[in-house]
């Protein structure tokens, strides 16, 4: 039997759910089963998505909210665990990037990133990870990047943050592993999201592109298998291995010369 059949029944939430690998995940979620708390900002894009759920016999609520927020998981877990729902499944996908030279990037954004990626994946964890200890199961996935290998210049505080979101999915998978609790860093390449218009990287994605749905596939595939990494293309796996070879100096003056932007102003205000 698939051990994603160990999903069926149990309430997963999802942060990031309103667009590309969040709304994957999700639907790959529903059609093992799972129960769904689908997190974001745009409720629209969650009541679209959690109406074509339910067409399929998905039991789905949602959860309008700003990860940028500070007091944002704190309220995510109010409504769920802590109103007697419990959470054996946590998503901590939301994420975003800024491309573009980091001297001339707003300040907000540099921090958005830090906040939405990093900040708000250690609180949710924090909120949602000790229930499942108590219960003596759970899972736990992390979507970190093959960023989180190799220093990336213009992308250079997104990378750190998926680096920390790699690292930080490694060491609390062997301290919760004796619990029953499994953790998993998903680490895309390039996929079809709307991940590269919000960054301000549109060309990049010319250069190929993962579909969403198969990343989800093998991304939950791997949750509940309790892989603890997982890089679901060759060219990100050759990566994560060739890398450990090369001298820092080296990756980032080359990555640095791939992905120079053209002089162009900030995207954000
Ligand atoms: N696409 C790629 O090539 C790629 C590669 C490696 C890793 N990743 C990672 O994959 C994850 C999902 O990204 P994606 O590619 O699917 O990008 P996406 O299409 O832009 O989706 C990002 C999701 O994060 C949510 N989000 C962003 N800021 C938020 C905030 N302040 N509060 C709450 N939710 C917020 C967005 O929802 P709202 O805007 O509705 O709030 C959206 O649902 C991210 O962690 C990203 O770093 C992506």
């Amino acid at each position: 039997m698939a051990r994603e059949n160990d999903f069926r029944g149990r309430w997963a939430l999802v942060t990031g759910a309103s667009a590309g690998i969040g709304v994957a995940l999700a639907r790959e979620l529903a059609r093992h089963g799972a129960k769904l708390i689908l997190t974001a900002r745009r409720r629209d894009r969650l009541e679209a998505l959690a109406q074509e759920l339910r067409l399929q016999g998905t039991e789905v609520r949602i959860l309008e909210a700003d990860l940028n927020d500070p007091a944002a998981p704190q309220a995510i877990y109010d409504a769920t665990e802590g109103a007697g729902l419990a959470v054996e499944i946590l998503v901590n996908n939301a994420g975003l990037g800024q491309f573009g030279e980091f001297v001339r990037s707003p300040l907000a954004q540099e921090l958005r990133q830090v906040r939405v990626n990093c900040e708000a994946v250690v609180h949710l964890s924090r909120l949602f990870v000790p229930a499942m200890v108590t219960r003596r199961r759970g899972w736990v996935l992390i979507v970190a990047s093959t960023a989180s290998f190799l220093p990336v210049p213009f992308l250079s505080t997104y990378a750190a943050t998926k680096g920390f979101d790699r690292f930080f999915a490694l060491g609390l998978a062997e301290e919760v592993a004796p619990y029953g609790v499994k953790v998993s860093a998903l680490c895309p390449g390039p996929t079809e999201s709307e991940f590269f218009d919000i960054a301000g990287a549109a060309q990049f994605k010319a250069r190929g592109v993962q579909s969403a749905e198969v990343v989800a596939q093998r991304a939950i595939h791997a949750l509940a298998r309790g892989n603890r990494t997982l890089i679901p293309y060759f060219a990100g796996r050759a990566t994560a291995f060739l890398v450990r070879f090369l001298p820092a100096s080296l990756i980032t003056w080359g990555v640095a010369r791939a992905a120079r932007p053209a002089a162009t102003p900030p995207t954000h205000p």
